[in-house]
């Protein structure tokens, strides 16, 4: 038995539905049942009827989807996959803007975040929504964590809010390399340069499009350009070329190739092993959860359609 076979009996057995993100590996978003950015995971987890979700991703990714749908089992394949930046709260930054400010401050989270620095905050946002719900709450102070450069981007668009960040960042967007993107834009001068807001201000300021990872596939699929400069994490090549099913549109990345290795870690076997041993299972402390799920349904109130 093959072990995408083995994978298909278990997951009968158990009820389950596998989740991927774009940045997972090829052959795991191939078997995957939905494939998407974290918004629109984290949302259709809490429209399906299943018993357990396996969510091929990294850690916060599935957090959320446990803390929209907890009476569900969510299990990760690699509980080792990670997103560093989700560590980079600065908690007492939050302590002291809401002395500073008191009731003229939101904190909004990113979901690239811990669980508790959630608890922490008043509202959570994705890449696809950030721009919209902070352009949406009455606080003219916005304190944003952890990405400074989403936040910067966010303050970019926003001119009339206060947006305070703290210093953490994506460690594979941050490094993108805007003499690299140049080169690239400079030998295909026709080319759509596409960006996450994780990347730095200097790429982001030659971007043609900032965006979701949701965001920028569409975009590779349905602009007019033949060729694509990808500022983001390669994942996203997978889908792309699926989309772009004619071989007329290609893509092109950095030299120095941004990869999420945490996403790497997760392997069609560990997906196997995890459904046939019920191992990875995402537990979270109940009165934690309770204070960190308010945000994120906070985010799913505020969120009309994700728009970027
Ligand atoms: P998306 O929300 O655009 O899927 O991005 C998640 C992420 O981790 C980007 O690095
Ligand atoms: Fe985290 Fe960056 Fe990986 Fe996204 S690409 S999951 S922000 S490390």
């Amino acid at each position: 038995m093959s072990i995408v076979e083995e994978i298909d009996n278990y997951k009968k057995e158990r009820d389950a539905v596998i989740f991927a993100h774009y940045y997972t590996q090829p052959e795991i978003q191939d078997i995957a049942d939905y494939v998407g950015d974290s918004f629109a995971l984290a949302r259709l987890a809490t429209e399906l009827e299943c018993k357990t979700i396996v969510f091929c991703g990294v850690r916060f990714m599935g957090e959320s989807v446990k803390l929209l749908s907890p009476e569900k089992t969510v299990l990760l394949p690699e509980p080792k996959a990670d997103c560093p930046m989700a560590h980079m709260v600065p908690t007492g930054l939050i302590e002291d803007c809401r002395a500073r400010y008191g009731d003229d401050l939101a904190v909004v989270c990113y979901v690239n975040s811990t669980v508790e620095a959630k608890a922490l905050s008043d509202v959570c946002v994705t890449s696809s929504n950030a721009l919209s719900i902070v352009g949406e709450l009455p606080q003219r102070h916005v304190l944003f964590v952890p990405d400074k450069h989403l936040g910067s981007y966010v303050g970019s668009r926003l001119p009339k809010k206060n947006i305070i960040t703290g210093h953490g960042c994506c460690p594979v967007h941050d490094s993108i390399d805007v003499e690299e993107v140049r080169e690239l834009k400079a030998a295909h001068p026709n080319a759509i340069v596409l960006a996450h807001p994780e990347c730095n201000e200097e790429v982001r300021k030659v971007a043609d499009v900032i965006g979701s990872t949701s965001r920028l596939i569409s975009a590779a699929a349905h602009a007019p350009a033949r060729e694509y400069i990808v500022a983001t994490a390669v994942g996203v090549e997978h889908r792309m070329a699926l989309d772009a099913d004619d071989a007329w549109r290609s893509f092109l990345y950095p030299k120095t190739l941004p990869v999420c290795s945490d996403m790497a870690m997760v392997t069609l076997e560990k997906v196997r092993d995890c459904l046939r041993d019920m191992n990875g299972e995402i537990e979270i402390d109940l009165a934690l959860a309770e204070r960190a799920r308010k945000p994120l349904e906070c985010m799913l109130e505020l969120t009309k359609e994700p728009g970027w």
